[in-house]
């Protein structure tokens, strides 16, 4: 099979084939991505997330130190010695498990501890754990929202909204877009019980930041309450890394705050921070929650010292700045198109599939590890490859991957040379 005429959506649904037969076939597509040595999904680390992370070579085997420059571990958190410290002695003393779900005994001090620090963090009155973010917004929407109620949603909100909607009317908004998210209130203003409009913080593709205050103003003229997922803001924006309610003046007055702590906090889980009142409903009717034991006490006890870590210092939020600034400016003097992205989150747009496969096959060779997003994640006319910075990258390491970056993309005719720069100026 030629992968290279292929998409991941080719394999979607195959009428024809029964789930084990769909599997065979999709084998063989997967068979070939390797042979062309595209294959840059589920690439094995040796040494967790860091800047320079160890990673075993899917196709030598060999370990190769390579660039990390796909995590999500904005402030380093996975490897500060103070989240390290607070999760060992979380162990010693509770073990390595919660030991049941939380309504039926699984309910340790250090969760409530943490419960009450997120919602503090997040200027809210109460907040509730998940093993997962993506968890939490499903077992949080399916929880709130049945038939009589509708969600509102950016298109390119993240699949964990989208799938949490599945009881709900559900209606979309041009992404970011005010004027298209008002027409959708207009006409849902007077059919439903609930009307929720959810978005994304920082787009987890984009890297753009939602126009919170003014879907709050407008949710507030049309009587919706308003969920923003900040899995890719906390720790990251705002003026103390609290998110984008901070960023926007809004501490507060966002309905539900819903977040993980697997990014900008270095851990695993999600959060609902919101009103004691729907807190406390959510902890007998969201099923994510009563029917999944709850967090290990590690977990708890490393976030307790990650949320602390935020407060108290600042320089690793300023350093990660220091490189989304340095970096954006880099790339956009060589002529990449990074779409609206504003935060750690670099979309290189380049909009043909081969390009990107072959681009992140380049960058690996070079010792580079980026990710490609393609149809049908995103539209075939803006396949990307993603980045991510962290805060302990060196302006030594965002130059080597600027200069391999800048070699590849004149080779793959993604960005112009300096002699056809200078022929079009001519
Ligand atoms: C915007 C957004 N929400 C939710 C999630 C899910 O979070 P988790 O990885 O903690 O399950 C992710 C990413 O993984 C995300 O990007």
């Amino acid at each position: 099979m030629d992968s290279t005429q292929k998409t991941l959506a080719d394999f979607m649904d195959l009428p024809d084939l029964d789930i084990m037969e769909r599997a065979v076939v999709f084998n063989e597509y997967m068979e070939d991505i390797k042979a062309n040595h595209h294959l840059q999904y589920r690439r094995v680390s040796m040494s967790g997330s860091r800047p320079i992370m160890e990673v075993m070579d899917p196709y030598s085997g060999n370990v190769e130190e390579m660039i990390y420059l796909a995590s999500n571990d904005y402030l380093n958190l996975t490897k500060h010695p103070r989240t390290i410290e607070a999760g060992k002695q979380a162990l010693e003393k509770y073990g390595t498990g919660a030991g049941s779900v939380p309504l039926l005994g699984g309910t340790l001090d250090i969760h409530i501890e943490l419960e009450k620090k997120i919602a503090r963090f997040k200027g809210c009155q109460n907040a509730i754990l998940y093993t997962s973010g993506f968890g939490s917004n499903v077992g949080t929407l399916l929880a709130m929202l049945d038939e009589k109620d509708v969600a509102i949603l950016d298109l390119l909100d993240h699949a964990s909204i989208i799938d949490g909607c599945q009881r709900a009317n559900v209606e979309y908004f041009r992404h970011n877009n005010i004027d298209s998210l008002e027409k959708v209130l207009k006409k849902v203003q007077h059919q439903y019980r609930t009307k929720l409009i959810a978005v994304d913080g920082v787009y987890s593709m984009d890297g753009d930041i939602a126009p919170l205050d003014q879907i709050v103003a407008l949710a507030k003229q049309y009587g919706a309450y308003v969920m923003v997922d900040e899995a890719h803001a906390t720790g990251v924006i705002g003026k103390n890394g609290r998110g984008t309610p901070e960023y926007f003046n809004l501490e507060g007055k966002v309905d539900i705050v819903a977040g993980t702590f697997s990014k900008g906090l270095g851990c695993v889980g999600g959060f609902i921070a919101a009103s004691d009142e729907l807190v406390e409903l959510l902890h007998y009717y969201s099923r994510a929650y009563m029917f999944s034991t709850a967090p290990t006490p590690q977990v708890a006890g490393s976030l307790i010292a990650g949320i602390d870590i935020i407060e108290t210092e600042p320089e690793l939020r300023q350093k990660l700045w220091d490189n989304i600034h340095y970096f954006r400016k880099q790339l956009l003097d060589l002529g990449f198109n990074l779409g609206r992205s504003e935060t750690a989150i670099f979309p290189i747009i380049i909009g043909d599939d081969l390009k990107v496969k072959e681009m992140c096959r380049m960058l690996h060779e070079r010792g580079v590890y980026v990710n490609p997003v393609l149809y049908p994640a995103v539209p075939k006319r803006l396949a990307r490859v993603r980045m991510s910075l962290m805060s302990a990258h060196t302006k030594c390491q965002l130059d080597y991957v600027l200069d391999s970056l800048e070699s590849i993309g004149k080779k793959l005719g993604i960005i112009k040379s300096i002699s056809d720069k200078k022929v079009k100026a001519v």
